[in-house]
């Protein structure tokens, strides 16, 4: 459930009817909704009341600071993939012992930061990437909580580009030499183990490879305590995955993939960390976007947004779906027409969906991609010398613009012409 609601035949977030928005910001802006935002995380939180947890959002999914600020101050951990993910969370006030650092590449620059920050936990995904943190922190004269990332060979039955957990991915170690890895961190300086973390992929939409990929996890805690390793926490990732399309089969809701968790790992008396992103972020946020033309093609017609792939690059990148709805309410019973809708960059990529049905838009309508929350904002880019999309936060009648949309003279100034080019 959002609060992305029609009244009054307008689409609201929250109490904020968003032609207001529209108007004042201009398009194309992303709008997130607090209490969505909240609502979600919560769910998480309760999922896992029965054992203590953490839930560590994914501050890859939407990483303003001003969402990371509304999370942590409700108690969310954070896991970040990145320094810069990891100071956007300190910025937002979140201690570093919530912080959980992921990532298949950490720099050694990055692993000093957080080191000399603070943080939870680092999550390991390589023998090469362990000695070097042993010796970084050995060297600092610290002992930083660890986990190995283990790649549990299960199919996650999501699109290609963002399964994890298969062996032909670049992540985590194979969960065969996990008794190896953990063996050897046992006698390296600087780390000590705390857990095992894994994470298969994401948008999932069933339960059971979170199920095959957990009963894994659990069994090599067993084995790993038997030969003597401390095994109290267990970080199970992200993934599950949210209803694009609303006229579809909802994927399972957090109550039950906490049961799942329960039901596989619950028996082994660890702290329980879970990394969610889309889910607390995607259904949260929506991109609204103007037409500026409709243009006939052939057998076709082509409804032309401000808003590009730059901006969302979800469908471009993969064949994602995301509902298209008009700020004004479609009468119940009205003519629906077919529309490819695109935007003005200049490949035809930059195709959001084919003949999607709409009620008939004249230039500057005003639409709003649904779900877009996640995965949305973070992935944009100014290609095509389109200033960055700004971002919006509504909670209940209050709204603000939590990034502005760069003037076209603050998009150039970034740059510079060496004085060697100039004459
Ligand atoms: N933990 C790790 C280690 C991850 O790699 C990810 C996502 C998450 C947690 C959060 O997963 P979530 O709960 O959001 O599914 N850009 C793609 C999604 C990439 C996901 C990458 N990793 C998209 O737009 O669909």
């Amino acid at each position: 459930m959002d609060h992305f609601l029609y009244r009054d035949g307008i689409l609201h977030a929250e109490d904020v009817p968003l032609p207001e928005i529209a108007a004042s910001v201009g398009t194309p802006a992303y709008v997130y909704s607090a209490a969505t935002l909240l609502r979600h995380y919560r769910l998480f939180d309760e999922a896992l009341d029965w054992g203590p947890h953490l839930v560590c959002y994914a501050v890859k999914a939407a990483s303003n600071v001003a969402l990371l600020k509304l999370l942590g101050d409700e108690g969310a951990g954070m896991d970040v993939v990145s320094e810069g993910e990891y100071r956007r969370a300190r910025a937002a006030g979140v201690p570093g012992d919530r912080i959980v650092f992921s990532g298949v590449g950490k720099t050694p620059g990055e692993m000093r930061h957080v080191l000399e920050g603070g943080i939870r936990q680092i999550n390991l995904e390589s023998e090469p990437e362990y000695r070097m943190l042993s010796e970084i922190a050995s060297n600092m004269g610290i002992e930083v909580p660890v986990t190995v990332r283990v790649n549990p060979d299960v199919d996650a039955k999501t699109h290609e580009k963002i399964a994890t957990g298969k062996s032909e991915n670049k992540f985590g170690i194979p969960i065969a030499k996990a008794r190896n890895v953990y063996a050897e961190l046992a006698t390296l300086p600087g780390l000590r183990v705390v857990g095992i973390d894994v994470h298969i992929g994401s948008q999932l939409t069933d339960l059971d490879p979170f199920r095959l990929a957990y009963r894994k996890v659990a069994d090599l805690t067993e084995t790993l305590r038997a030969d003597g390793h401390t095994i109290d926490r267990l970080d199970l990732g992200g993934g599950l995955g949210i209803p694009y399309e609303r006229s579809n089969l909802a994927p399972p809701v957090p109550l039950e993939y906490g049961q799942v968790v329960r039901d596989e790992v619950g028996h082994l008396g660890c702290e329980i960390e879970i990394e969610p992103g889309r889910l607390i972020a995607g259904n949260a946020g929506v991109l609204l976007a103007s037409v500026i033309f409709v243009k006939e093609g052939e057998g076709r017609d082509f409804l032309i947004l401000d808003a590009a792939m730059n901006d969302l690059i979800r469908p471009a990148m993969y064949g994602a779906h995301h509902d298209i709805v008009p700020l004004r309410e479609t009468a119940a019973g009205a003519e629906m027409h077919p529309y490819d809708v695109v935007g003005p960059v200049c490949e035809s990529g930059d195709t959001f969906t084919k003949a999607r049905l709409l009620p008939p838009l004249a230039p500057s309508d005003v639409v709003a991609f649904r779900s877009a929350g996640a995965y949305g904002a973070v992935m944009a880019s100014e290609y095509n010398s389109r200033p960055l999309v700004p971002e919006v936060l509504v909670r209940g009648e209050n709204w603000s613009v939590i990034r502005p949309r760069p003037s076209y003279d603050e998009m150039i100034a970034r740059e510079s012409v060496p004085a060697w080019l100039d004459g």
